[in-house]
């Protein structure tokens, strides 16, 4: 394929990276969103491959059926639940990614450049590749450690270990300045210096990071991915690699900020991590001295017919139950009897951004009843039934009224100023951030207790 050909077609892959991004950022056209990104990433190999520098096809054919062939084996087994563990693993293979091509191209004895500067540009364009590749590869793995459950999700603090960041910090810059215009074995050895820390560095800054906070770690390593993706473009002279690595780096950016935002938390200080590692209390000590009452599926569903008004809150259980077809039943029965139903979604609800809006739609609830936390934070005390379905730390109220609770400050679901909520789980168990919850105890609580996906079969059956 001619130059100009490749040209043409990676301006049409990055346009339709765009026109993907934007239909991912809502529910109704992410269908769209996600077919343009598969055309455009389609084009973009096709170009790629087709180049007149790439002529070693008998290890590029193989390699791509052997990744195609893993590619779709993963995506069909992969359950929803397991989606943000899969999506870490993939930031992972990007870090490395950028790490390996950094190396080679450094390594490489055919790269010659004119002249002095561009040579210092090219060195320092690896430099800051491997090492955005090296913290995004294990920062990764321990985010997917922690997910998978094979790591604990508690901070992992140790002293003096912000002294130990500085430190790696600082080495790196220092390392990074004797590298560049360095003879080639000095070069080699700081690059691998640096490597090693960088390494180091991206298991330290997710380890400390707990609980609740894991919703920005996940996006910051989806935008720690796109950089090193660009790096890696820059590195290879490839340009849509650099456009899509942008679009990644700065979409992630943009949902790291949101993620704060919706959870009240600085960058900064999620960053420096520890959170929750230090609180005084465990959460439920908000004064809550009540009893837990019980309920069973048939009361529940005499309730709900009952109700004028009923909100859904969804969470993770809803997700491991995968209740969300019941749940749609159960809505459009109490909707024909005249019931008005909608849900309420939390930001950080489940385990990935948009988790529940994308189970909802699987399960074809219209969009319009499905409402963002601050659309209907201020509706509870006018509604009748609210119903939380494996939910626990979005509807949490020591986040509101216990200063020493490791989710203080984080926005909640209101949920227990409607008249009666209805709490769907199969324990008294703590939800992700490991709190105590005293909504369980309140006086207008009911525990409806087993797995969330029987449960709502049953009030699907009562009703
Ligand atoms: P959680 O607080 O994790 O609570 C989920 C609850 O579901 C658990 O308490 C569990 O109680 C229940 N459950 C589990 N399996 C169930 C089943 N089969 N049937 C019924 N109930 C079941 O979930 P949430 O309220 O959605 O909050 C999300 C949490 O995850 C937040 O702390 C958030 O920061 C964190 N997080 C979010 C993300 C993103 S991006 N959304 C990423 C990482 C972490 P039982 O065991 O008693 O059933």
């Amino acid at each position: 394929m001619s130059s100009g050909l490749t040209t043409a077609a990676y301006l049409a892959a990055g346009a339709l990276f765009i026109l993907s991004l934007s239909g991912l950022s809502h529910p109704e056209s992410a269908r769209r969103g996600n077919l343009y990104g598969m055309v455009g990433m389609f084009v973009a190999i096709v170009a790629t491959v087709s180049m007149t520098a790439v002529t070693n096809y008998a290890l590029i054919a193989p390699a791509m059926i052997i990744g195609a062939a893993i590619g779709l084996v993963v995506a069909r087994r992969v359950a929803m639940t397991a989606m943000p563990q899969l999506v870490a693993m993939l930031h992972s293979f990007v870090g490395l990614a950028a790490v390996l091509v950094g190396f080679a191209t450094y390594l490489d004895p055919g790269v010659h450049h004119p002249g002095e500067v561009e040579r210092t540009i090219h060195e320092i364009e690896i430099y800051l590749g491997v090492l955005i590749g090296a913290l995004t590869f294990t920062g990764s793995v321990v985010a997917f450690g922690k997910l998978q459950g094979v790591i604990g999700s508690k901070p992992l603090i140790f002293p003096a270990r912000h002294w130990l960041n500085l430190g790696l910090l600082l080495a790196s810059i220092f390392a990074g300045y004797w590298f560049v215009g360095a003879n080639p074995g000095l070069g080699l050895t700081m690059l691998l210096a640096m490597t090693m820390m960088a390494l180091l560095f991206g298991v330290l800054m997710v380890v400390a990071i707990g609980g609740a906070d894991m919703p920005v770690v996940i996006s910051m390593l989806n935008s720690y991915s796109g950089w090193a993706a660009a790096a890696t473009g820059f590195m290879l002279s490839n340009d849509l690699l650099i456009i899509t690595g942008a679009l990644v780096g700065s979409s992630g950016a943009i949902l790291s900020y949101i993620m704060c935002r919706a959870m009240n938390r600085h960058f900064l200080s999620v960053i420096a991590g520890g959170f929750g590692a230090t609180a005084t209390s465990g959460g439920g000590d908000d004064g809550e001295q009540g009893e837990v009452e019980a309920i069973s599926a048939e009361e529940t569903a005499q309730l709900l017919l009952d109700a004028d008004g009923v909100v859904i809150v969804p969470g993770y259980g809803m997700a491991v139950a995968q209740a969300q077809h019941s749940i749609a039943e159960i809505t459009a029965k109490l909707k024909s009897r005249g019931v008005d139903v909608r849900f309420a979604i939390h930001p950080v609800a489940g385990r990935m951004p948009g988790h529940m809006n994308v189970l909802l739609a699987e399960a074809r609830v219209p969009y319009d009843i499905v409402l963002e936390m601050d659309e209907i934070n201020a509706d509870f005390p006018g509604t009748d039934v609210v119903l939380v379905i494996g939910a626990n730390d979005i509807v949490n109220p020591s986040a509101q009224t216990d200063p020493g609770s490791p989710i203080a400050g984080m926005p909640v679901l209101e949920v227990w100023n409607a008249r009666t909520v209805v709490v769907m789980k199969r324990s008294m168990a703590t939800g992700y951030a490991g709190v105590e919850n005293p909504l369980f105890l309140r006086e207008n609580t009911r525990m409806l207790f087993g797995d969330a996906r029987a449960t709502a079969e049953a009030i699907q059956g009562a009703l």
